[in-house]
C-alpha cells in the first residue's frame, strides 16, 4: 500500500493544510515548554512531538555543536543514528555552516549526504541557535521522496523558535 500525505489526520498534502498543523503544533509545542527551561527535557519533548505529530517521517531528532567543529546526537525519536557528525558534513553540518535551513527533495542526489538510515528520502534541517550563534540543528527525515518544501522549513523553523526562547528564560 502506498502512504499518501493525504490520507493523514492532517492531509498536509497542500500548503493550507501544513499550515493548520504548524499551528496546532506551535499551540501544543507553547503549553509543553511552559514555566520549564531544562533543555533536555524541552527538546526531547519537542522531537516526540514533531516525530509523533507530523505524518510520513522516518527520524527526526537534534545535534549539538559540542565544539565549533563537531555535532553530536541530542535527543531524537526513530532508529539510533550516528553519533558524531563534523562541521560542514552531510546535510547536518552543510546547515551548520550556511546557517540556514536545508531542505533535500532526495538524499541520492545530495552530495556527501550521511545515510544513518537506508530508508531515508529526503530530508530537512534547521538550525538552532542561542543569543545570535549557531548551537546545533533539528534534523527530520522521511522515507518518501520530496517529501519537505519551503512551508515545512518556516514551520518547523517557527517551532524552534519557541525553543530557542526557553534558553533565555
Ligand atoms: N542525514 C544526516 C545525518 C543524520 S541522520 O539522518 C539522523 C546528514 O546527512 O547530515
Amino acid at each position: 500500500m502506498t502512504f499518501h500525505l493525504s490520507d493523514t489526520a492532517y492531509g498536509t498534502d497542500t500548503p493550507e493544510a501544513k499550515q493548520t498543523m504548524y499551528a496546532d503544533l506551535r499551540s501544543q509545542l507553547t503549553g509543553l515548554v511552559h514555566g520549564e527551561t531544562d533543555w533536555i527535557a524541552n527538546t526531547a519533548n519537542f522531537s516526540s512531538l514533531v516525530f509523533n505529530t507530523m505524518p510520513g517521517l522516518n527520524w527526526a531528532g537534534f545535534y549539538f555543536l559540542k565544539t565549533q567543529d563537531e555535532l553530536v546526537l541530542g535527543p531524537f525519536q526513530g532508529k539510533p543514528a550516528c553519533i558524531r557528525i563534523k562541521r560542514g558534513r552531510g546535510v547536518c553540518g552543510t546547515t551548520v555552516e550556511k546557517g540556514e535551513a536545508i531542505v533535500v527533495a532526495d538524499v541520492h542526489e545530495f552530495p556527501g549526504h550521511i545515510a544513518c538510515d537506508v530508508n531515508s528520502r529526503s530530508e530537512l534541517v534547521v538550525p538552532v541557535f542561542s543569543k545570535g550563534e549557531i548551537i546545533g540543528v533539528f534534523d527530520l527525515d522521511s522515507p518518501l521522496p520530496n517529501r519537505f518544501d519551503a512551508v515545512d522549513a518556516e514551520g518547523i523553523g517557527s517551532l524552534v523558535k519557541i525553543l530557542e526562547k526557553t534558553l533565555e528564560a
